[in-house]
Formats: structure tokens, C-alpha cells, sequence
């Protein structure tokens, strides 16, 4: 296993109505509250309302319209915000979109130049204002992490970022928040567990067992809950469960030990940089293909593992028929939660190929992931997704 520093910092408060312990966790801080969110979805099913009312000893400011994978102009608004409020704390009420805006407005407050060089360079990052999340959206992790992407669309760059300043002091999940999440985002946030589960447990660490026995139970997790929560949205258990596995999936616990470059999210964010597609959709298109793509005499019996331990596929199967087999589950059950399996579906066609190929290997650091990748493999692997 590979040297780390793992530090679990954020408080979770977990469960049903424990947004009643949010003004004691704010006032912490103090009394000027950013509150930031996204389209509206909190107005409609209610969640901004019930804050505003715990609130109302506070000077809440309204930080509004943050869009999925959030822009830089929306980073700088944020922060023009904060500087004017004399903010003392940001409450992020969303999925990871708000979050990672939030994050990175926290730490541009206190940062004189261009809220991008924080993007760039997370060293840039000194300070940060306290964050404070209440999750509405189980996929990214961001409500237990420091990690931070924003997109900046005049370059059409996606970049992430993060430092130990910007992950939030106390996250709220109520799973029952969950239950207003579209079908389709429910599926891509499911997606996106999955995947930042398999970034860390295809790996080159030959000895990290307890933490591919940890991932084989969330992958578990997930293949077990997203059906019935897009069956059931107000399933609780089903709900919970999705909710607690995000945060599992990326806080560290994972990928702590296991060192070298992510594989498939290099390449997805440069689909959602130039087409503003769904992470976790870009995602569940792209990993089929990429595990096809890097199967060979030297990784076959990493995906037999997952083939017996995930799929629970016989053992005694001839070692490429089981590795094929799991791929071909993992793709089935994309299908499954009704993901569309291919970039045509989504209106992506092959015209930006070597141009995404291009920065996922250079801003993704493909030639330290698992099977290292150059740009023909990358464009390979997109040939295959159309
Ligand atoms: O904007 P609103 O109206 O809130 O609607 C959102 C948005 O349209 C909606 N939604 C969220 N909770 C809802 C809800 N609708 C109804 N009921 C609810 N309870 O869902 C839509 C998507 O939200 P978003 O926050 O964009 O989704 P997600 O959580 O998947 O975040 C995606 C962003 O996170 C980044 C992605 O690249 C992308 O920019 N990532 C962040 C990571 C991190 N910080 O560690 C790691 C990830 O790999 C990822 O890259
Ligand atoms: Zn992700």
C-alpha cells in the first residue's frame, strides 16, 4: 500500500430532520450567511422555506442560479457576493455543482487576482470561509471532500481544484431530501458513485485489500438501491443508502493508498466542458468502452475480481469470458436506470474527438492511470461510445 494523509474532517449529520440543528451549526460562524443554490428545484419541493424559517435570527444573503457544472462568471458572482455581505459563512443547499461553486467562492474571498488561478493552481489556495452543506443530490461526494470543479466556458476548460480549506465543516444529509430527484439524476448520480468507486479500485497497488473489499461494497450498494430508487423516489432506505455510499465513494477513504491518475473522469469532463452533458451520464457512456479498451493479458485479473466479487459471476469461467462478462453487467445496468449508452444519443458527435482527446490526457494526467492512455487511446475509446 501506498504512503497517505487521509484526515475524515467533515461533521455528517445524517438522517431525517436534522436540519433543525442547522442554526446551531451556523452561528458557529457567525450571523451573514451566504445561501447558495441552484435552478429553483429547493423552492419547489420546499427545502429553501424550511431554511428560511430556521433562519430567521440570521442575515441570510441569496446566492442563486448556480447551473450544473458550474462557470467561473458564476464563481466570481459568488464571491463579489461575499465580499460585499461581509459573509462569515457559505450554506450550500444542492448537488455537487453548488457545493463545488461554493468551495471555490470560499476560497476566492480571500484571494486578490482571478478567481481561475485557484482553478489552476490549488496551491493558490490559502483561506477559505467556512462551508456548511445541506445534500440534496447523492453522486459527487463534494459535501465530504475538498474537491472542487468549475468550468470555465470562455476557454471551455474543466478543470478541479481543492484544498484542505474548502471541505465543509458539516454536511447535512437528509435522505429524504432525495425523494424530488429526477429519475434521470438519481441515474447519474448513481452513475457517478460507481465510477469514482472503480477510479480508485482499477489501480496499480497490489496490496490495498481492505480498501477493494471496502468498494466492492458500495459498488454492491449501488447496484442494489439505484433501481429501486428510480422505482421508488421515497424509498428511504433505498435513499440512505445511495446517500451514505456518495460520500464513502470519494472522501478519501478509497483512494487513500492507492496512488496514480483517474481514468475515466478525465475524459468525461472534457465531454461536459464542451457539450455541458451530465457528468454522471458522460460517465456510464464512457466506462464500458474504456474497460474494453484497457483489457489485457496484464489487467485480466483485476477484472476477474470484480467479475466474482461485484458480479458474483462463477469463478471457474475462462479468465476473458468472465472479464468480458463483468464488463457486459456493468453496461447492462447502466442500461438498466435508463442512461442513454451512447454519444449520439446525447447529440455529441465525433468532430471534437482529437481536441477533448488532447486535454483529457494532458489536464487528466492519462499516462499515470491505471493503463496509461495517449490521445489515440482516447479517441478510441470515444470511437467506440458513438
Ligand atoms: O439546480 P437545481 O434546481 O437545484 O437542480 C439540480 C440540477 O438541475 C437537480 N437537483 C439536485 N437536487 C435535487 C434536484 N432536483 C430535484 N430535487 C432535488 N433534491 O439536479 C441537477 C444536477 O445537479 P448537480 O449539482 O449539477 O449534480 P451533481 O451532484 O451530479 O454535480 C455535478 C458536478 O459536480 C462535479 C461534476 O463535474 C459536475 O460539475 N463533480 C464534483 C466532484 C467533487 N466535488 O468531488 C467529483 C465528481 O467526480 C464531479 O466531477
Ligand atoms: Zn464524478
Amino acid at each position: 500500500m501506498d504512503n497517505f494523509k487521509f484526515h475524515a474532517y467533515t461533521e455528517i449529520l445524517f438522517g431525517k430532520g436534522q436540519i433543525q440543528q442547522l442554526p446551531a451549526v451556523l452561528s458557529k460562524y457567525g450571523k451573514n450567511v451566504l445561501l447558495a443554490y441552484g435552478s429553483g428545484s429547493i423552492k419547489k419541493n420546499g427545502i429553501y422555506d424550511s431554511i428560511q424559517s430556521l433562519l430567521s435570527d440570521f442575515n441570510v444573503i441569496d446566492f442563486a442560479d448556480i447551473e450544473p457544472n458550474p462557470h467561473l462568471a458564476t464563481v466570481e458572482r459568488g464571491r463579489d457576493l461575499c465580499l460585499a455581505h461581509n459573509v462569515d459563512v457559505i450554506l450550500a443547499v444542492g448537488g455537487g455543482s453548488v457545493i463545488d461553486c461554493s468551495k471555490v467562492v470560499a476560497a476566492a474571498t480571500f484571494y486578490d487576482g482571478n478567481a481561475w488561478d485557484l482553478v489552476e493552481n490549488s496551491s493558490k489556495i490559502t483561506k477559505a470561509l467556512p462551508i456548511v452543506t445541506v445534500l440534496t443530490m447523492a453522486g459527487t461526494g463534494s459535501e465530504m471532500n475538498k474537491g472542487a470543479v468549475i468550468t470555465n466556458t470562455e476557454t471551455q476548460v474543466k478543470r478541479g481544484t481543492g484544498a484542505w480549506t474548502t471541505i465543509p465543516q458539516t454536511s447535512i444529509v437528509d435522505p429524504t431530501y432525495l425523494y424530488t430527484l429526477p429519475a434521470k439524476q438519481t441515474a447519474a448520480g448513481s452513475a457517478d458513485i460507481f465510477s469514482h468507486v472503480l477510479e480508485s479500485y482499477f489501480k496499480r497497488t497490489p496490496d490495498a485489500y481492505v480498501q477493494d473489499r471496502m468498494a466492492e461494497a458500495i459498488l454492491l450498494t449501488v447496484i442494489k438501491y439505484a433501481p429501486i430508487a428510480m422505482v421508488y423516489p421515497e424509498d428511504y432506505s433505498a435513499r440512505a443508502n445511495l446517500a451514505w455510499a456518495s460520500s464513502l465513494a470519494l472522501n478519501g477513504i478509497l483512494g487513500s493508498g492507492k496512488n496514480g491518475a483517474w481514468s475515466v473522469h478525465p475524459i468525461e469532463h472534457e465531454l461536459s466542458a464542451y457539450y455541458d452533458l451530465t457528468h454522471g451520464i458522460g460517465l456510464a457512456i464512457l466506462t464500458p468502452p474504456w474497460m474494453r479498451h484497457i483489457l489485457n493479458e496484464d489487467t485480466v485479473d483485476k477484472f476477474c475480481e470484480y467479475g466474482v466479487n461485484v458480479w458474483k459471476l462463477p469463478s471457474d469461467m475462462p479468465r476473458f469470458d468472465l472479464a468480458n462478462a463483468a464488463i457486459d453487467a456493468t453496461e447492462t445496468f447502466f442500461e438498466s436506470l435508463k442512461i442513454p449508452m451512447t454519444l449520439h444519443e446525447v447529440g455529441i458527435d465525433a468532430s471534437k474527438f482529437e481536441v477533448m482527446a488532447k486535454k483529457a490526457v494532458e489536464l487528466g494526467g492519462l499516462a499515470y492511470a491505471y493503463v496509461p492512455m495517449n490521445e489515440k487511446d482516447v479517441v478510441e475509446i470515444l470511437e467506440a461510445c458513438k
